[in-house]
């Protein structure tokens, strides 16, 4: 028998039969949860996003949630980031399937090990707020350069390593923004927070609770529809970058290499293709013209969305995005 950990299930949800190690996880719908969090916090957190990412849909989930299905059952996110929308679904909908994916290493790696690891990784991330707390201005400084400059891609590190330094970084970066060069490495610079709070335990053991028996998978977008047939999906939420309204106002190289004209056409391909197979999708991106013409024939709704992300601060403010769907809303 399993050791029944006093986990109250989280609003909507019922508890799930973890398998950690396995990226393959899949959902069972009766069991306890397996989890290596402690359980003192297990009712007082609501699952969400611990990781604050570029285009981050946390404060849009109220414009967007009369669009969804009431009825999700098995569902797939091909462009995760932050988990906004995963989050928010897994603790509303009785999902019985969940599968999320992206085309960033470090994104995946950092579910999986939320997902499986979670202890160890507060363990890691201890260690990071311990050094980096107890250092000068200048010498945490010096500590954010060192940690940076220990990519993945050049130095031998563990999953748990490479997800505390992701996190690490993510909490003490200028505006707390993940934003990558061309090769894939991390190079936001240094901020200034007082006193950061690194390991956010409860954040991080709700995250973890929530993802028990998620697919995450790193992939390509394009492969989203062979997914949703293997899977059966029967609901796609897709949040691409956006593409730039001007040819400065938007950022989107999340992930080495950048969001184009043709991957932004080959994505309408793949909605096109769902809606053939039957699938129900809402996706997000920007108000303009080509998106309106990428996705003509599908119902189109404006949202207003904060514009963060602007070093200038008179430019913030809203502007429109667009939601775009293949079914009726309520
Ligand atoms: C707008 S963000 C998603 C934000 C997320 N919805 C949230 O709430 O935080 C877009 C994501 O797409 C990923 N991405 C970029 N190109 C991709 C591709 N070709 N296939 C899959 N994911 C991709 C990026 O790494 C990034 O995490």
């Amino acid at each position: 028998m399993p050791t029944r950990p006093q986990l109250q299930p989280l609003s909507g949800l019922r508890p799930v039969d973890a398998q950690p190690g396995r990226s393959t996880a899949r959902l069972r719908i009766v069991g306890a949860a397996h989890t290596d969090a402690h359980p003192r916090t297990a009712t007082t957190v609501q699952a969400g996003p611990f990781l604050k990412w570029v285009g981050g849909k946390k404060r849009l989930l109220g414009q967007l949630e009369p669009m969804l299905p009431a009825d999700v059952s098995r569902y797939a996110e091909p462009f995760v980031g932050g988990g906004a929308m995963l989050f928010h679904l897994r603790a509303t909908r009785p999902l019985t399937r969940a599968f999320v994916a992206d085309a960033n290493p470090e994104v995946v790696n950092v579910y999986t090990v939320v997902r499986d690891r979670v202890g160890d990784l507060c363990a890691a991330l201890d260690e990071h707020e311990a050094a980096y707390l107890a250092r000068s201005e200048e010498g945490r400084k010096a500590y954010f350069y060192e940690v940076r400059a220990q990519h993945p891609m050049d130095h031998e590190q563990t999953a748990v390593e490479r997800a505390a330094r992701m996190i690490f970084l993510n909490r003490t970066c200028f505006n707390g923004l993940w934003r990558e060069n061309r090769s894939g490495r991390f190079n936001s610079p240094h901020g200034r927070y007082a006193n950061p709070r690194i390991t956010r335990r409860e954040t991080l053991e709700a995250a973890h609770r929530a993802l028990q028996g998620v697919e995450v998978r790193m992939q390509d977008f394009r492969d989203l529809p062979t997914t949703c047939r293997e899977q059966r999906v029967d609901f796609v939420y897709l949040d691409p970058p956006y593409h730039p309204i001007s040819a400065t106002s938007s950022f989107n190289a999340y992930a080495a290499g950048q969001f184009r004209e043709r991957d932004q056409r080959a994505l309408g391909e793949v909605c096109r293709e769902l809606d053939r197979m039957g699938v129900r999708f809402v996706l997000s991106n920007s108000d303009c013209p080509l998106i309106r013409e990428i996705y003509d024939g599908f119902s189109q709704r404006i949202i207003r969305a904060p514009r963060a992300v602007n070093s200038n601060a008179a430019k913030r403010g809203a502007v429109n995005e667009l939601a775009v769907s293949n079914f009726e809303v309520r």
